[in-house]
């Protein structure tokens, strides 16, 4: 019995010789060796297949402003877009770029009580059929002579003309639909006869 629980005690102790203990080692150097290559490669590896700022990456816009050009657009900002290039084409050399109208030319839209109409009825009359005779622009007299020259443009193209002219320049007035050209069109029929000032203020605005 004494023998017994003698040897159930001797089993259950370890030998002091075997107990597991920490140490301290160098860590190897080949380890910042080998870490240091494999940044080295993978850097050498994105730096060549990455875009960075290759143009094909970022194609086709070169600058932010070409990217803002590339939004859609509210139809009214098509509108004036398509306004603004027609009246250059073909007002803008009468009444200015700008505007502002041309000495011996012709007079201001910028301001105009021709063009700040409450609607677009007498307005549109104008470009379709002309325009003839003594006025006042801004308090000042004219007597000149305006051919039809909106007359040649789509109905959509002629509205966004006149949408632009109500728009730009400080003027603040509402937009003219195709539908209020077809009407006024349709109005001074197909040889039309240019309108004198006088007569333009007997239809409404
Ligand atoms: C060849 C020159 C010429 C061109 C191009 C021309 N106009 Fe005019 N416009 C005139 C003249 C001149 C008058 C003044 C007529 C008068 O004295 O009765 C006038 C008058 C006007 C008026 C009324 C007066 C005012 O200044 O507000 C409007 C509006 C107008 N034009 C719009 C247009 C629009 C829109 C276009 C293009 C579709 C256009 N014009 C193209 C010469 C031109």
């Amino acid at each position: 019995m004494n023998d017994d629980m003698s040897d159930e005690s001797k089993s259950c102790s370890l030998p002091s010789s075997t107990e597991p203990t920490a140490t301290r080692s160098t860590v190897p150097m080949w380890i910042f060796v080998v870490t240091l290559l494999l940044l080295f490669l993978g850097f050498a590896f994105f730096d060549k297949k990455g875009g960075w700022f290759d143009v094909r990456v970022y194609a086709p816009y070169n600058s932010s402003e070409e990217l803002e050009a590339a939004q859609p657009k509210s139809a009214a900002a098509v509108a004036m877009a398509a306004g603004k290039k027609n009246y250059e084409t073909y007002c803008g050399s009468c009444h200015g770029n700008d505007g502002a109208g041309k000495i011996a030319q012709a007079p201001p839209l910028s301001g105009s009580e021709w063009v700040m109409t409450k609607g677009a009825e007498r307005l549109a009359h104008i470009p379709l059929a002309g325009l003839g005779g003594p006025i006042k622009v801004e308090g000042k007299d004219w007597n000149m002579n305006m051919a039809a020259m909106g007359a040649g443009l789509s109905d959509t193209d002629l509205a966004a003309v006149l949408t632009y002219i109500r728009g730009s320049w400080g003027n603040k007035m509402g937009e003219v639909s195709p539908d209020d050209i077809k009407k006024v069109r349709a109005e001074v029929g197909k040889a039309p006869q240019p309108y004198t000032g006088e007569k333009l203020m007997t239809m409404p605005e």
